[in-house]
């Protein structure tokens, strides 16, 4: 792949239109949402669609989440049933993703889907993410701005450190707030899944639901290939639960017993706080080329999210 000269983007005018003529042209722009940065392609361009792939190397069977302004742009591009519509006037803009089957002849790429007849749609709420979307008018595809594999970048620079020279530009909107990907839902009617946990808790959606939802986090069946086993993977060794810094490893605190720890997720043990550091904490420690002993996480809220990526981590590789 040539090299290309990555542009940094200005979130003004200037800066969207810039954004928008690139992605019409079939090009490849990073954008911050409430979660993380996405890498944005034209979901309707099967070419551009093909650039995130190769851009990420991601294995071409990971399907992508489709990124639109508005519930009108929504209905454009997949189906929503009652539980779709429950869930989206109660949680969008916001951090969910709901995997919907595609509107016959609405014109998206296959590669969006890996050739699956379902499609995953989210409406962001940064405002920023909004201006781009209604500027674009149609649908963004765009999986989180790494290389395939690595930590979820959650500002412009993480996105720069891993894709300067193969994306054609990022647009630099600050630190992302919830700094955990989307909630992944599949909102059957009969039996509504959790595909992903993420930056909505599960027991808001079960909430808004008034019902318990099914998990098919199962690492024997990846229904969403976000579940393999080592999909977010730091380059050192991770271990987790660890009360104390192990000889010659990095130790990732949370909250106030973890004296000496070398960055802490939130030191006064707060899940929506250590949420929003750990991909910026675990790049941080990642750079130092050791290994890295995580402190324990309670599991509950967003805490099963944090420990859900924790765990993957953590798996071999
Ligand atoms: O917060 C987020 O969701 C970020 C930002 C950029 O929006 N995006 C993100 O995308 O995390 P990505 O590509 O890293 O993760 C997409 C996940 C994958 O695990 C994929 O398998 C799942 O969504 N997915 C997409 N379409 C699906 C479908 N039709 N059925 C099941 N899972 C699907
Ligand atoms: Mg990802």
């Amino acid at each position: 792949m040539p090299m290309l000269q990555t542009q940094t983007l200005t979130p003004d005018a200037k800066g969207i239109a810039r954004a928008v003529a690139i992605w019409r042209d079939g090009g490849l722009v990073a954008f911050p949402t409430e979660t993380v940065y996405g890498l944005g392609a034209d979901a309707c361009n099967g070419q551009a669609v093909a650039r995130i792939y190769q851009a990420k190397g991601r294995p071409a069977f990971n399907p992508l989440i489709i990124h639109v302004a508005d519930m009108a742009t929504a209905r454009r591009f997949s189906v929503l049933n009652e539980t779709a519509e429950i869930l989206a006037q109660t949680f969008w803009p916001g951090p969910l993703s709901l995997v919907l089957p595609v509107k016959p002849g609405s014109g998206l790429s296959e590669l969006v889907t890996a050739g699956l007849d379902t499609v995953a749609v989210r409406l962001p709420e940064n405002p920023l993410a909004q201006q781009l979307l209604a500027a674009f008018g149609g649908a963004i595809a765009a999986p989180s701005a790494n290389p395939s594999g690595r930590i979820s970048p959650t500002t412009a620079a993480h996105v720069l450190a891993g894709l300067s020279g193969v994306i054609d530009a990022v647009m630099d909107g600050g630190t992302c707030g919830v700094g955990l990907e989307s909630t992944i839902l599949l909102p059957d009617i009969e039996n509504p899944a959790l595909l992903r946990p993420g930056g909505l808790p599960v027991e808001a959606i079960e909430a808004a639901l008034g019902r318990p939802l099914a998990s098919r986090d199962d690492p024997a069946t990846p229904m969403s290939p976000g579940q393999l086993a080592s999909h977010y993977a730091p380059r050192s060794a991770v271990t987790l639960n660890k009360h104390a810094r192990p000889n010659g490893a990095l130790w990732l605190g949370f909250g106030p017993d973890c004296a000496g720890c070398d960055l802490n997720l939130s030191p006064n043990g707060d899940l929506t706080e250590a949420a929003a550091n750990l991909f910026a904490h675990l790049h941080s420690l990642d750079d130092k080329a050791l290994p890295i002993a995580v402190a324990p996480i309670p599991d509950h809220g967003l805490g099963k999210a944090i420990n859900d990526r924790l765990k993957r981590a953590a798996a071999a590789r």
